[in-house]
């Protein structure tokens, strides 16, 4: 079925598998334009091939993108802006979760560096080139983030930022993430040309949201 959507792009994080792979397929099948922003392009690309041989008209691209690496995600946004490509949707969807304590290239906390710190400087990188899409289409950008049911477990008091690189208490950390993205479930910003939303995981809320913004 394609429709209105084939007009749109969209950036999907950890787009290899999961609820990402999930969100390509469907997004493709309704003709929207979706770059799987991926750390393991092999698998990237093997998806991509999966999807191709079910909906031959899907518009779908790769692009190498590690989170947990600040570098890596100045380079992904850079190569991506510089391509000129409109961007109406971005889904912060990457994450991994209960790692055992480690540290990232930057020596930032795992979990903290890519769930969080990634997809902020991802985001903040890519708004621009957001804006120029909704002046341009005169459409309101969306940006989605990833959370969880467990935003209801973290502390009342917020992120303990200055217990970032404890070893203990790592799961309760990774609820206080979501919680800090369920806060950001709001209405428009950047002048009210781009709307904010949060969703615990579940893939069938957050396409009916795509759907009833753009059909
Ligand atoms: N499924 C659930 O029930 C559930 C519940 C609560 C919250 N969530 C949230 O929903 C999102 C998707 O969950 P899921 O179940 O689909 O997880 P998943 O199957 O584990 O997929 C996570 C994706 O993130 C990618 N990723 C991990 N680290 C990355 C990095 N440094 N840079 C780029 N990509 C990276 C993974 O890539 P690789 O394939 O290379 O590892 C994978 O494609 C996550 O944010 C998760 O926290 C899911």
């Amino acid at each position: 079925m394609f429709c209105l959507f084939q007009f749109l792009d969209c950036l999907i994080s950890g787009a290899s598998s999961g609820l990402g792979l999930e969100t390509t397929r469907a997004l493709a099948l309704r003709g929207v334009h979706v770059i799987m922003a991926v750390r393991n392009t092999d698998a990237g690309r093997n998806v991509k091939e999966e999807i191709l041989k079910e909906i031959p008209m899907a518009k779908i691209d790769v692009m190498e993108l590690d989170l947990s690496s600040m570098a890596s995600v100045r380079k992904f946004a850079s190569e991506y802006n510089s391509s000129g490509r409109p961007l109406h949707i971005l889904i912060n969807n990457a994450g991994v979760m209960a790692t055992p304590f480690m540290l990232s290239k930057d020596n930032i906390e795992m979990q903290f560096a890519t769930n969080h710190l990634g997809h902020f400087l991802l985001t903040n990188l890519l708004l621009e080139t957001m804006k120029k899409t909704t002046r341009e289409g005169n459409k309101e950008g969306r940006i989605v983030n990833l959370s969880s049911e467990a935003h209801r477990f973290a502390y009342t008091e917020g992120i303990r930022f200055d217990k970032i690189h404890d070893e203990s208490g790592l799961t309760v950390k990774i609820q206080d993430l979501y919680s800090v993205e369920q806060d950001a479930n709001r209405g428009p910003v950047a002048g009210g040309m781009i709307r904010i939303h949060c969703l615990k995981a579940s893939i069938g809320s957050w396409i009916m949201w795509v759907r009833s913004y753009y059909l």
